[in-house]
């Protein structure tokens, strides 16, 4: 019997069975064979949401979440977050190694040249409502950009993946901000390719008249938070792009399929939840009451809790930092003051610890945006912006992999059978 397996012994038939224990993991497929007779058609694993289903191999992006441990590539985030641009970072997540001086010269130059979007995407977007959720018009933006693009499905062909991930990293912004400018009934402003990729998008969404003053503290925290969000493993919004992929469409449908998971309020949506709590509790006096109405099960503390994360977010230690840094800029939120309080007391409230429920990202990031002027339904546009990366090196990775196939789970069926039909 070989050291690394594990033997299954099934009590309905008394049959043994040895199967192959590797990293920590046995092949839900070698459960098949275990079976109760000819007709039988093998034993299946039965885990809805994916809590104990490792779905790939993936080199990209290391989470301890007992420890709250974070990595892309092996990098601790907070280097990173600390040293690195997000050019840089996405270079790192979709090549596996920081870009050397040449390398970032062609990669930001191979972003800065494809910017500009076809001015017919400006047609769709004109086409949304002036209430049109960013969320809902950067989904249905992305998405058509398969159209403009049909070579994208030719997603054998290494170069052409790399022009259409090159084409999502530069043109996501300029529609994002389009988006934010549609919103606010204001002209849409054309990318400025002698600007930074994070600059350029700032002079997007915030120049009046051709004119914006930057500030250089307030991009460089843009710049963190996004680094912050680049990639997060096999989180909703990724496993989104995975399994949309994994049918071998563009990945301009992929990254489309991403961003609607993100938009959700337990996913990325949570940033934007996360204010709306804070304007309903309104002052910190009514604080305990709202914990007590979230310990009856009468909705949740927005912001807390993690599938993964049962220790405090490595990148909610780093937005604190952050926020004190924008603070000092644009001056202190009264919602902050509601936001820090209500931590202080869920931390040492025993229903929050029996369950391991920490901030996580989008606890604070939001403040934050909103400090920099960005709306609320805004901040889950800024998440995908953020993690746009991460999706893309995902996409890469799954289509490089040979073990991958479509994605197609099983179900056990509990409806009716055979039912007679008659009219
Ligand atoms: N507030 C109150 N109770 C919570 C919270 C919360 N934020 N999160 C989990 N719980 C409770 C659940 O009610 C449950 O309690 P029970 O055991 O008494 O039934 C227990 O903690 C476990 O919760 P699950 O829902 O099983 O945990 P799961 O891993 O499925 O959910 C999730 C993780 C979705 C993030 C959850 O914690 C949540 O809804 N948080 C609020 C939304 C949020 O902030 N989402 C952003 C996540 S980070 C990101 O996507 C970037």
């Amino acid at each position: 019997m070989a050291a690394n397996s594990l033997t299954i012994t099934d009590n309905r038939t008394g049959k043994s069975y040895e199967v192959p224990v590797t990293d920590g993991t046995i092949k839900a497929m070698d459960l098949r064979q275990i079976k109760t007779g000819a007709d039988d058609f093998g034993l299946m694993t039965y885990d809805p949401a994916f809590m104990n289903t490792a779905s790939c191999r993936s080199a990209i992006t290391f989470i301890d979440g007992d420890k709250g441990i974070l990595e892309y590539r092996g990098y601790p985030i907070e280097d990173i977050a600390d040293k690195a641009s997000f050019l840089e970072v996405a270079y790192l997540l979709n090549e596996g190694e920081f870009p050397n001086t040449a390398q970032l010269a062609k990669w930001t130059d191979d972003v800065r040249y494809h910017t500009y979007v076809h001015t017919n995407v400006i047609k769709f977007l004109e086409g949304f409502r002036y209430d049109a959720h960013p969320m809902g018009m950067l989904l249905g933006a992305v998405g058509a950009l398969s159209t403009f693009y049909p070579d994208a499905k030719h997603i054998d062909d290494p170069r052409n993946r790399y022009v259409q991930r090159v084409r999502l990293m530069a043109k996501f912004p300029t529609i994002a901000a389009f988006c934010f400018r549609h919103s606010h009934g204001l002209p849409y402003e054309f990318p400025r390719n002698d600007l930074s990729y994070i600059g350029n998008f700032v002079n997007m969404t915030f120049s009046i008249g051709g004119k914006h003053e930057p500030n250089p503290v307030l991009q460089r925290a843009l710049e963190i938070l996004l680094i912050l969000h680049a990639d997060h493993e096999q989180n909703c919004s990724t496993n989104a792009v995975r399994s949309v992929g994994s049918s071998h469409v563009d990945p301009f449908s992929a990254i489309s399929a991403g961003i609607a998971a993100l938009y959700g309020p337990l996913h990325g949506g949570a940033n934007e939840a996360v204010l709306r709590m804070l304007d309903e509790i309104g002052s910190k006096d009514r604080i305990p009451g709202f914990i007590e109405k979230v310990k009856k099960g009468e909705g949740r503390l927005m912001g807390f809790g993690h599938r993964v994360y049962k220790s405090y977010d490595p990148r909610a230690k780093l937005i604190k930092h952050i926020a004190d840094e924008v603070f000092q800029q644009t001056g202190m939120n009264p919602k902050l003051e509601i936001a820090l309080q209500l931590e202080a007391i869920a931390l040492k409230d025993d229903y929050f610890i029996q369950r391991k429920l920490y901030p996580n990202v989008d606890f604070y990031s939001g403040l934050i945006y909103q400090a920099m002027g960005y709306p609320t339904d805004y901040f889950t546009v800024l998440f995908a912006l953020g993690r746009l990366p991460g999706w893309l090196a995902q996409w890469e990775e799954l289509v490089k992999d040979g073990e991958q196939k479509i994605a197609r789970p099983r179900q056990i069926y509990t409806g009716p059978r055979k039912r007679k039909f008659s009219k």
